[in-house]
């Protein structure tokens, strides 16, 4: 999902691009990662392969590791021979959620999940075999390809009686085409190190939800705000160019440099599902209807 947007806004600013897919490298793969690193001589390598599914990682920390992990210490080792920056998207995984106060770069990361651990270890690995390395934090991603949280409300509210969403965890959604041009701009700085880049404005899952079918257009008003919390899913707020409540500085550039709010980012992001809209639109019977995903829709790694 996010490699997608990120090839499409390194592209819009005149970037050469070479994109690399998980079917052209498996990052796991030391040698091959180093081989094609070599040969492409890139200024940069924005590192989007990653193992994604949270609760998944919970039974395989191998897995989650390899890719998370050792990918990216593959990738920050290849890089820094040239040498050229790396970019790391990271997660508020890596944190534990015990606040009440947005988390900026100097927080002290304690993960409570498998996934969580093996995005920590991952921003190790390439913090420290490559000094010229951006660790992009960012939270909730939505947008175009994936999985993503808006197409499935709308494909929830399409197909079921009723959405229980939780309202008892709070963060930041990002549209992956607002985050994309920021963590592209990060190359244009040195500013080496852990940026928080999620989306502006902080709100619980059950909010989101509510915007989303406010947004869509959608007369569904079957939702119910629930309390079961997800598999290692404490998050908070990550901030972004902006102080915390108790004076602690996050030391992010200015907020215009970062993702805007997410309601900003609903709309654009729902492109790959007019077919719910238009059907709820029309006020036709959305339960007896399903959300086919795209064709050719499948998120890429760069
Ligand atoms: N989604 C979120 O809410 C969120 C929030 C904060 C941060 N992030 C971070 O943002 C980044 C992008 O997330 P995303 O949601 O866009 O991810 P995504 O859609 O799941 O894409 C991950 C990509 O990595 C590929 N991949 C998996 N294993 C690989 C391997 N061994 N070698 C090469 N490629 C491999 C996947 O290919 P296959 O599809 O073939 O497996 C997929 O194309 C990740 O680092 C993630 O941790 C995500």
């Amino acid at each position: 999902m996010l490699g997608r947007d990120a090839a499409r806004a390194a592209e819009q600013v005149g970037h050469e691009l070479v994109l690399v897919g998980h079917e052209d490298l498996d990052v796991r793969d030391a040698d091959a990662v180093e081989a094609l690193i070599a040969g492409e001589q890139p200024q940069a390598v924005i590192n989007c392969a990653a193992w994604t599914n949270v609760d998944g990682a919970e039974d395989d920390l191998r897995g989650a590791m390899a890719v998370n992990a050792t990918g990216a210490r593959n990738l920050a080792v290849a890089t820094e021979r040239l040498p050229a920056t790396v970019v790391y998207p990271s997660t508020d995984y890596v944190f534990d959620g015990d606040t009440d106060a947005p988390y900026v770069e100097s927080d002290e990361p304690r993960p409570l999940s498998v996934y969580g651990q093996s995005k920590l270890a991952g921003e190790m690995e390439t913090a420290k075999h490559n000094p010229r390395h951006f660790i992009a934090r960012s939270s909730w991603l939505f947008g175009v390809g994936g999985r993503n949280f808006v197409e499935t409300m709308l494909t929830f509210a399409g197909d079921h009686e009723e959405v229980v969403v939780i309202r008892d965890q709070v963060g930041c959604p990002t549209y992956t085409g607002h985050l994309a041009p920021a963590i592209v701009r990060l190359l244009e700085w040195d500013t080496w190190g852990i940026h928080h880049m999620a989306g502006a404005g902080a709100c619980s899952w059950y909010d989101f939800a509510l915007e989303i079918f406010e947004q869509a257009g959608m007369d569904f008003d079957e939702l119910r705000a629930g309390g079961k919390p997800l598999v290692g899913g404490v998050r908070a707020s990550l901030a972004a160019g902006q102080s915390a409540a108790d004076g602690r500085q996050s030391h992010s550039r200015t907020r215009k440099d970062y993702p805007m709010h997410h309601r900003v980012g609903i709309l654009p992001s729902f492109s790959h599902s007019r077919r719910i809209l238009a059907d709820s639109r029309r006020g036709n019977n959305a339960r007896e209807r399903r959300y086919e995903p795209p064709v050719g829709a499948a998120p890429e790694a760069i």
